[in-house]
Order: C-alpha cells, then sequence, then structure tokens
C-alpha cells in the first residue's frame, strides 16, 4: 500500500555527487515513490556558499546550518556528500541523535571512524549505508555485506582508484613517464589539482579498510593499510613489465592468512600478468576482484567516481534505508564479531621483481644469488642483459622471485645494496595476480 506522506531527505553537500543526487531525486520521482512505496522529498540542501547558482533545485531549500536542518525535526534520511573527517562525523552524529538514518559516501570517515559510527546508527536504531563510498556506482559494499552474507570472503584485490588507473595504463599504452600521463589526467580532469590523495595512496587505503572490514568480518582502520604510491612507477618498469607479459597496476590487496587467525590489508603498485581480468581495466575504470570459499572468483566492474556514478550509488542506499524505514526496520549493521588482527606489511607472503645495476665480472650473479639465499629467498627467473646506456663493464640484471615473507624480500634488497658489486638497485616491484 502507498503512503501518502513523504518521506523527508536532507541533503548535506551539494558539489560535483550532491547535485546529481538533487537532480535524479527530482527527475525519477515517481519511479522513486513506485519503488519505496512512499513519496520522498527532497526538504533541505547545507552548503557552503549558498550565492551559487544551483539549477534544479528550489533555492528556499538552500541552507548554509546543516544542524538545524537536521534539528528541525522532520527530517528521515540525511545523505552526506561533504566528504573529509569534520564537519561531517558531527553532522552525522547529530543525524543518528535525532532518529535520522544517515547514507554517505565519505570513504575517508567510515575508513578512520567507521567502527564509532556503527555504533552509534545501532545505538539509536537507525542504518549507515555507504555504498558510493567505495568504487562509486559498482554495487561492491551490499554484495559484500549482503548477497555473499553466507559464504567466506579469503581475498579481495582490486583497482579501487580511477585517477591512478587513468594514469598507469597511459604509461603503458603510450610508453609515457609519471610526469607526463600525469599531466594528461590533470588535463582531461582525471586528477586534481593536488594528485597527492590519489597517487600516494591514501584514496585507495581508505576504501581498502572498508572492505576488507565488511570482507572479514573485522575492524580494519585506516592506519593498519599498509600504503605505497605509484609516482616511482618509470617507463622503464613498464617495459620490464611488458617482458615478463605484465602490466602494472595500484592494487587495493586483502587477505586472509592461510592459517585464517590474522588478515592483511595493502595498497601498492604492482605487476600483474596480462592474463588476469584486471589487467584488461583500462583508462580511469575500478574493478575488484573478490575470492570466496562457495562462490569461487567473482569480478565487480564499473565507473568508480564522478557525479553521476556515485550519485547512483547514493540513491540506491537511498531506496533501501527508505524501504527499511516504511518496515520499521534497519538494514545490516558492523560485523566485526572476527576480530581478526591485522598483520604487518612484512607478513605478507608476495613476489618480487628486481633490477639491479651490477659489475659485470666473473662471480657477480653468484653473490647476488646468495644474497639471496642468505634471507632464505627462492630466485625464479634471472635475466642480464648489457646496460641499455652502454656504461661499460656493468649490466643490468633482473630478478624474480618466488613468494616469501615480504621482510625476507626486503631485508635481501637492503643486503643487495650493501655489496660493493652492486651499484644501485633500479626498481622493486611487486608481483601479484598468479
Ligand atoms: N579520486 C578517486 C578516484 C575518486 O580517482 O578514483 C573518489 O574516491
Amino acid at each position: 500500500m502507498m503512503r501518502t506522506r513523504p518521506l523527508k531527505v536532507a541533503l548535506l553537500g551539494c558539489g560535483v555527487v550532491g547535485s546529481e543526487v538533487a537532480r535524479i531525486m527530482t527527475t525519477h520521482a515517481d519511479d522513486l515513490t513506485a519503488r519505496i512505496g512512499a513519496p520522498v522529498e527532497l526538504a533541505g540542501v547545507a552548503v557552503r556558499r549558498p550565492s551559487k547558482v544551483r539549477e534544479g533545485i528550489d533555492p528556499a531549500l538552500i541552507t548554509t546550518d546543516a544542524t538545524a536542518l537536521l534539528k528541525r525535526g522532520d527530517i528521515d534520511v540525511a545523505i552526506e556528500v561533504i566528504g573529509g573527517i569534520e564537519p561531517a562525523r558531527t553532522l552525522i552524529t547529530t543525524a543518528f541523535e535525532h532518529g535520522i538514518s544517515v547514507v554517505s559516501a565519505n570513504k575517508a570517515l567510515l575508513a578512520q571512524d567507521g567502527a564509532a559510527l556503527h555504533a552509534a546508527a545501532e545505538q539509536y536504531g537507525l542504518d549507515l549505508y555507504y555504498e558510493a563510498a567505495v568504487a562509486g556506482a559498482i554495487p561492491l559494499v551490499r554484495p559484500m555485506r549482503e548477497s555473499l552474507a553466507g559464504d567466506k570472503i579469503n581475498r579481495v584485490m582490486g583497482i579501487v582508484n580511477g585517477t591512478t588507473n587513468f594514469i598507469l595504463d597511459k604509461m603503458d599504452s603510450t610508453g609515457a613517464g609519471y610526469q607526463e600521463a600525469l599531466d594528461e589526467a590533470t588535463a582531461l580532469g582525471y586528477a586534481e589539482a593536488d594528485p597527492t590523495a590519489d597517487v600516494e595512496g591514501y584514496d585507495a587505503a581508505a576504501k581498502a579498510a572498508i572492505l576488507a572490514g565488511i570482507a572479514f568480518h573485522t575492524r580494519v582502520r585506516l592506519d593498519d593499510v599498509y600504503r605505497e604510491g605509484m609516482t616511482e612507477v618509470s617507463a622503464a618498469d613498464f617495459a620490464s613489465a611488458k617482458r615478463m607479459g605484465c602490466t602494472i597496476k595500484l592494487l587495493a590487496i586483502l587477505e586472509r592468512a592461510a592459517d585464517g587467525e590474522s588478515v592483511t590489508a595493502r595498497v601498492h603498485p604492482a605487476m600483474i600478468p596480462l592474463s588476469h581480468p584486471l589487467a584488461s581495466v583500462r583508462e580511469a575504470y575500478n574493478a575488484v576482484f573478490v575470492e570466496a570459499e562457495a562462490a569461487g572468483r567473482l569480478m565487480f566492474y564499473g565507473p568508480g567516481a564522478g557525479g553521476s556514478p556515485t550519485a547512483s550509488a547514493v540513491l540506491g542506499d537511498l531506496v533501501a534505508v527508505c524501504r527499511n524505514k516504511l518496515a520499521e526496520a534497519t538494514g545490516p549493521g558492523e560485523s566485526a564479531y572476527t576480530q581478526l588482527p591485522v598483520s604487518p606489511m612484512g607478513d605478507v607472503v608476495t613476489r618480487y621483481h628486481i633490477s639491479l645495476d651490477v659489475a659485470d665480472k666473473p662471480g657477480v650473479l653468484a653473490q647476488v644469488a646468495t644474497t639471496f639465499a642468505e634471507h632464505g629467498v627462492s630466485i625464479d627467473t634471472v635475466r642480464q642483459q648489457g646496460r641499455p646506456d652502454g656504461v661499460g663493464n656493468e649490466a643490468s640484471l633482473v630478478v624474480v622471485t618466488h613468494r616469501a615473507p615480504d621482510a625476507s624480500l626486503s631485508g635481501t634488497v637492503e643486503a643487495l645494496r650493501k655489496l660493493d658489486t652492486v651499484r644501485g638497485v633500479a626498481s622493486i616491484m611487486r608481483v601479484e595476480g598468479e
């Protein structure tokens, strides 16, 4: 039966995503009403700059006082698309204190304070939904929280940052260096004026923390995620990757340890074979590969950013939260019952691709091989070639290892750097996806 009293929505933030949310709420009002079972009404829009022209939004709805909007007593759902920690955190808490369920797209806040926000939602018997916080339009949070709730996820590996994927894809397809590819990404609007959050992996690490918590039913905070950016990836690394039949991606990798007693969460650039499904994710697209015990391997793919795709995820959450309201129920809350510890990066088992500049004389290869052996790292392949820059009596040595703990691999590299015959370590990259 259709309820005639509308569910009232407060929109907190009206930037690229918020304005799309408002537009779709207006243009698709009839469909949303039919799907929810009650009309849904935009009751107020909190912004920082009220003078900005916002097409399609009734100026009477605009306010700069988000707190007053939440406290006025008739709001059912708040949509937080402000981003950042404050004032978003205080506003979400205020919403819960006033009986308002929340839909948020705020990855940084959820990665940092997800546990406290979930606890507040539960305390007041309300919903906290955040599909848009990870990988834009791609349905991922809800499939992992709900569709896979009966399965056991052992591994998640994904490209969760579109800006860096665009840059790496350009480097791969054109042979460009990092700076040239970044400049193109900036000119096309993929990279922000300050690209630090993307290129240094902070954005991906926040998403990794959220996904790891959901995948393993435990608490993983931003600080638990090992993070390396992709600013050091060079055209030479891509040339090496190509020789191995690989490409390079900035990956978020979340794993349950073999004994099931701990988990790891990391973000770093890595070589992956061209045959891996993630290798074919081009431009600014995102994709996440989930390995579950019963389901097997699943891949989620699509646009991971942008106003319209992110608004799609927000609207999906809005419909779910409104349906819950009408049913006087709530959706799933935090599931952190396993309380698994997050192991340090040194415990991760992976493979390395290492390029060394070495003296080209008898015994050097044996010395290098001994260093690997002393650290318990088994070599898979070694390739030696004269230096492309024609430096006499020197050679480039490319070593690919078998799987070993990251601590042993980095200990090996440290020892290699100290050898007189090793002139320099040109690049080190993890190899994943086999
Ligand atoms: N800046 C992000 C990206 C989108 O490039 O994927 C928002 O998380």
